[in-house]
């Protein structure tokens, strides 16, 4: 494996003890120098965790925590040398966490946009990723339709970037289930893939603890694998 991607909510209410037992699960990565991590709204879940950085201290873009918090998205790591990440952060505090809508924000959107046209013009296949959905497709609606709340509020500004700018794929969370929207983008259909809870324990297959593995060239995103828990 080159990179592990994670897009957020590492904790569920953002605890201290719940960032350490995360930090400790994806340090062996860290260490190697191959993951990358965005926050989740959960991550975000309290005006005390907001505060005191607690997500950046403890875990930070490259899982490795920091010493002092500073503004660190767009994050950008190359991954081999075909592709680019492009790490942004869409969590946002909200009085009401279960209705507050989340965004990525002009000043994100407008560096994304930019660093995608550098990469790209340099043959590099350009991923991002972050946390919360773009669109849920029709297959989901009816069971996500009632708990589809917090969405993107700048969704539309994502869909106009893949429209304007070669992005290979789009990486993301926040929903609990796997599926997978093809978007029309500047070089073709790219799709945008919610690989489902990492740690989830159901019945339904969609919804089992899964992970995603991509292979990913300069042409884009060759393959995707889902890997299922207790289905090897
Ligand atoms: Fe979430």
């Amino acid at each position: 494996m080159d990179h592990l991607v994670v897009t957020g909510d590492v904790t569920f209410s953002a605890e201290p003890r719940e960032f350490e037992r995360a930090a400790d699960l994806l340090r062996p990565f860290a260490e190697a120098k191959k993951l990358t991590v965005v926050p989740g709204n959960h991550d975000v879940w309290t005006e005390e965790s907001v505060e005191t950085a607690r997500f950046l201290r403890a875990i930070g873009p490259d899982g490795r925590g920091m010493r002092r918090a500073a503004p660190s998205y767009p994050h950008v790591v190359p991954v081999g040398d075909d592709a680019v990440l492009v790490a942004l952060d869409s969590a946002r505090y909200g009085e009401e966490p279960f209705e507050t809508p989340r965004r990525l924000g002009s000043e994100q959107l407008r560096a994304a946009r930019e660093l995608a046209r550098e990469h790209a013009k340099e043959g590099r296949a350009v991923l991002l990723a972050f946390h919360h959905h773009v669109v849920l497709p029709p297959e989901r609606m009816p069971s996500d339709v009632q708990v589809a709340r917090m969405p993107l509020a700048d969704a539309d500004q994502v869909v106009r970037l893949v429209a304007e700018q070669p992005i290979a794929a789009v990486l993301h969370g926040h929903r609990h289930t796997a599926f997978r929207v093809d978007l029309p983008g500047a070089r073709g259909p790219t799709p945008v893939l919610c690989s489902g809870s990492a740690s989830r324990v159901a019945d339904e297959p969609v919804r089992r603890a899964r992970a995603y593995v991509y292979e990913v060239d300069r042409s884009g995103l060759r393959s995707v694998e889902a890997l299922v828990a207790g289905t090897e």
